[in-house]
This record gives C-alpha cells, structure tokens and sequence, in this order.
C-alpha cells in the first residue's frame, strides 16, 4: 500500500490516518467526511480505469450525511488530467450542486454536462446510472428520467491517466483541475456499490486493481448504517448485501434498483425471453410483442434470411 502527502500539516493526522485507512481497505460500505480542519478532502484513489477511452457505464448508491452542507458543492468522483488547469483538459467527473446531480466530461474540445432534477430527499438511499459512448452521455438518477447529452466538438476519445477519485480529491488545490470538473468540497456521506465496465458486452465490476482495493486515501471510515438497513424493496424485493455489492432480489415480475418497475416481455430478464432473432428488436404491444427486424431478415421472429451466425 502506498500512502502519499502533499503537505507538512497532513503529518500531525498521519497516525490517526494510517489506522483508519488500513481499516477502510478491509471495508466495502465507504464513509466520506467532506473537508477537514485542513481544508483536504477525504478521498480513494484508485487504478487508472483500463479502456475507458470509448465508452464506460457507471453504477453507484450513496446516502448524504446531510441534506444541507453534503449538497452543496461535493465532488462523488474523478478522473482527468490534471495538474494544467487547462480548458481543454480531458475529464470525467460527477458531484452534486444545489441538491442536484451534476455530471461532466471534457473529451478535449468542450464540456458535456447533464444536471437532473433536485435529489428527492425523502428517500434514503440515491442510486446513479450514467454512461459516454464516444460524445453522447446519459444519466439517470433515482426514479427520474434517463437524460442525455452530446458533447461538443469534434473530439470522440476521453484521454484520462489519473487514478480514479472516489470522494474527494488528492490535491489541496483544485485550481489545477481541468475548468468545468471542480467541486468545493468532498462528498459527505456513504458511498457504496461503485461499479464499472468499458464495454457494453462486459460485466460490471468495482474499480481498483485487485478489483475493489484503493491504492491510497485519506480520512475514509466505516459507514454506521448497512445498507441494506437503508434500502427499502418494494414489491416483495429482498435486498442483499454481498462483497462490495448491495442490491434489490426482485420477485418474478419487477426490475429496477428497488423493484419499482414492472418487467416488460422485451425485457431480458421476462421469462419466458423473447424469440426475435438475428439482432431482431422487440417491440412491446397490449398483448404480446413483435420483432423488428434488420435489413435481410424476416418472419415474425426475424428466424429467415441471413445465414445462421
Ligand atoms: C439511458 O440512455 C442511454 C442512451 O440512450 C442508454 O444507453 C442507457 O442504457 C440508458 N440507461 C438507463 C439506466 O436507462
């Protein structure tokens, strides 16, 4: 493990440091305290995410440690160029502004950002889905609407070599961040379940190499609550906590984070699974579905045309 300081005044903190942090790399359910008295933030790094260049998909829970100073202006993570400042920076970084969910990236000729709508405060836990294929990103936050947007110019690649910063930045400074990828204050509050892949046909897996384990980090504790303590199933859902994942079993019938959604027959996780075939689109009607198909296929499942693959 490599523990690194910016800065003569981390040293008096350094003990306390080096306990809790051996602690948090045993722990899954990560507590993030915002800034100290020193004005650092608490923070993971991890690995540099591999071939993230193209496309990556982001999932992850938190629970704010407050509904006023945790909402303000807090990073949830990072990863970019850094140490320019510069506007032409590539990064990719997520944070919450003013109550609301606040998503960015910079692939080299301009910043992308998606904002959602103000955080539902009743609920307990918030869960995330956000993901760039080339310039198109997307978001969806807790129930609301998956959002979309396209970035800027003519750049399609996100060129990043940081580690990935989960809760807080290394730096005192954020001034040497890229513009449009910096936030007051560390996140304050528990996040748990981050997940990632960088290909559509991939599992999603925790970031960190081995997967899950932080390479250094700063004032990270245990969070009090378990999550599943927090999350509530609906609809006869049961949750499960497991490793670093924490999730909803949903009864036959109902999907989603909490078990709120109603599986459709061209869902795949319906059974039994729809019979379209050859790439073949299932499209949902009152009673049944019907496949569209490409170009070369037909039959109502897309079954002819096309030799067998
Ligand atoms: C949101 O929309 C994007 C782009 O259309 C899609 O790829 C992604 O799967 C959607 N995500 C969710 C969670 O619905």
């Amino acid at each position: 493990m490599q523990i690194s300081y910016t800065d003569g005044k981390e040293f008096a903190l350094t003990l306390i440091f080096i306990f809790i942090f051996n602690a948090a790399i045993n722990i899954t359910q990560h507590s993030f305290s915002g800034t100290d008295v020193f004005g650092y933030t608490s923070f993971l790094a991890y690995s540099t995410i591999p071939n993230i260049i193209f496309y990556c998909e982001f999932h992850l829970k938190f629970q704010l440690l407050n509904h006023h100073s945790a909402l303000e202006d807090n990073l949830i993570f990072f990863t970019g160029q850094k140490g320019q400042g510069l506007n032409g920076d590539d990064f990719l970084v997520l944070g919450l502004r003013d109550g609301k969910v606040v998503y960015s990236y910079n692939l080299g000729s301009g910043t992308a950002t998606i904002i959602s709508k103000p955080l539902d405060l009743t609920l307990n836990i918030h869960v995330i889905h956000l993901g760039r294929y080339l310039q198109k990103g997307w978001l969806k936050v807790d129930d609301q609407k998956n959002k979309t947007v396209t970035s800027p110019g003519r750049l399609v690649g996100l060129n990043v070599f940081s580690q990935f910063y989960l809760g807080g930045y290394h730096e005192y400074t954020p001034e040497l961040l890229p513009k449009g990828s910096r936030f007051k204050n560390g996140f304050q509050g528990c996040i748990f379940d981050v997940q990632v892949r960088t290909n559509m046909n991939q599992e999603f897996k925790a970031p960190g190499t081995p997967e899950g384990h932080p390479n250094s980090g700063r004032s990270v504790g245990q969070c009090k609550a378990s999550p599943c303590s927090l999350i509530r199933c609906r609809n006869g859902g049961k949750c499960v906590e497991s490793g670093s994942t924490v999730y909803c079993d949903c009864l036959a019938g109902w999907k989603g984070a909490f078990c709120t959604e109603i599986v459709t027959v061209c869902d795949p996780e319906h059974d039994p699974p729809h019979l379209c075939k050859q790439g073949g689109t299932c499209v949902p009607l009152p009673n049944g579905y019907t496949c569209h198909c490409p170009l070369g296929t037909s039959g109502i499942y897309c079954e002819q045309g096309m030799s067998n693959e």
